[in-house]
């Protein structure tokens, strides 16, 4: 099946677009304002007072107009890490005595965020089986504020289809925030399927080179100047040297997800048809239960692909002392291929039937897919299960 074509999606103008300078002797590369402040009018003078932290150093608005281009958004903002964003993002529309509705398929520090410290505040968070569409209309309340979502899931890369559940937000009038990490802007744009809110861990895709933390959020000019204003008194602004790090992954990054797209397709195929593989998650396989929204919506599937083993947590013991090539780390969407257990690492607060009910089996390994050779992956995956 072939994936959705391009419409208003970005181009390398998105990211290209304004640079470099055609000044003679301007540098190519953009500089690294490193201060943490600039010289400023006496008297106040009615300009705006730059300071690092207040998110206007000159490197943090250059990546911002960036994901603005590629999200299509109004308004983007950089921020300290994925975690920072979501709890900004959330922080900017919830006050204590709201209510939040979740979907149960999400990142296991968000879940944590969500059930230990927003309890402290006093907002409520009840969660969702995407899978049981009527419970989003019936769990909700007078005093719910927002729908959240991660989309795709870590780490089954399930699917929820934005265009069906805006039209509760909008019914509504709430906003629908959507964590689109395993996505990046190149193969899924929220905003552009109803959403009203993007959060990005930066630290995967968008950064691209394992060597970064940092969060994104984007949205409209109104929702993002909330957000900048959270992160202002909440100290999460993005250092500019990380700044710039991350414009330049995002200079490769429609060429990366092209890559990752292709690997992650060669790899899922393989896999599936591997005696000593129970099931592989991948939305690009027909046997995926989301592969035709995946079709409609994606633009790639993705380098994110989640393996259970037939013989379960000891073969995939076994399976990760044998690898060469991926490296055993959590974390993904670097140039390298790693793999991680989610029960020790993305989903370690959450209890075995917790997770088995999400559909994370103990002994699910979840692959990220780097830029290496297809075949040099197939080939380190062929030892690892000692095909
Ligand atoms: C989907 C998703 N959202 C958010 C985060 C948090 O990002 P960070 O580690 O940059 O804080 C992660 C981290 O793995 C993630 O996978």
């Amino acid at each position: 099946m072939s994936l959705r074509r391009r419409t208003v999606g970005p181009s390398t103008a998105a990211i290209h677009g304004d640079g470099p300078s055609h000044e003679l002797g301007a540098g190519v590369s953009p500089p690294i304002h490193q201060s943490s402040t600039f010289v400023s009018e006496q008297g106040g003078g009615g300009s705006e007072v730059l300071y690092t932290r207040y998110g206007n150093n000159p490197n943090q608005l250059r990546l911002a107009e960036r994901l603005v281009r590629l999200e299509n958004a109004e308004a983007a903002i950089f921020v300290g890490s994925g975690m920072g964003a979501t709890a900004l993002a959330h922080l900017a529309v919830l006050r204590s005595g709201d209510h939040l509705l979740s979907s149960e398929w999400i990142y296991g520090g968000t879940r944590r965020l969500f059930t230990e410290d927003f309890d402290h505040l006093g907002i409520e968070v009840s969660f969702v089986d995407p899978d049981r569409r009527r419970d989003w209309r019936a769990k909700l309340r007078r005093n719910t504020r927002a729908i959240f979502v991660e989309t795709p899931t870590n780490p089954c890369m399930r699917l929820i289809d934005l265009d069906w559940l805006s039209v509760l937000t909008q019914e509504k009038g709430i906003p629908l925030l959507v964590d689109s990490t395993f996505a990046s802007p190149i193969n899924f744009r929220p905003l552009e399927h109803g959403a009203d809110v993007v959060i990005h861990s930066a630290t995967k895709y968008l950064n691209g080179h394992s060597d970064v933390i940092a969060g994104a959020v984007a949205g409209t000019e109104v929702f993002v100047e909330e957000v900048r204003d959270r992160m202002k008194l909440w100290g999460q602004a993005l250092d500019p040297h990380c700044a710039w790090l991350i414009e330049r992954g995002m200079k490769t990054l429609a060429v990366r997800m092209e890559r990752h797209n292709r690997t992650g397709l060669a790899v899922a195929q393989w896999l599936e048809v591997q005696p000593k593989v129970r099931r592989v998650h991948y939305p690009g396989l027909p046997s995926h239960p989301d592969h035709e929204l995946a079709v409609r919506t994606l633009e790639g599937f993705g380098g994110m692909v989640g393996v259970e083993l037939s013989g379960g947590p000891r073969a995939a013991e076994r399976c990760l002392k044998a690898l060469r090539l991926i490296t055993h780390a959590p974390s993904l969407g670097g140039v390298e291929s790693l793999v991680s257990e989610p029960r020790f690492t993305s989903h370690a607060a959450m209890s075995a039937e917790q997770r088995a009910s999400a559909g994370i089996s103990d002994g699910f390994l979840r692959l990220s897919l780097g830029l290496e050779d297809a075949e040099d992956i197939i080939a380190d995956l062929a030892r690892g299960l000692g095909a």
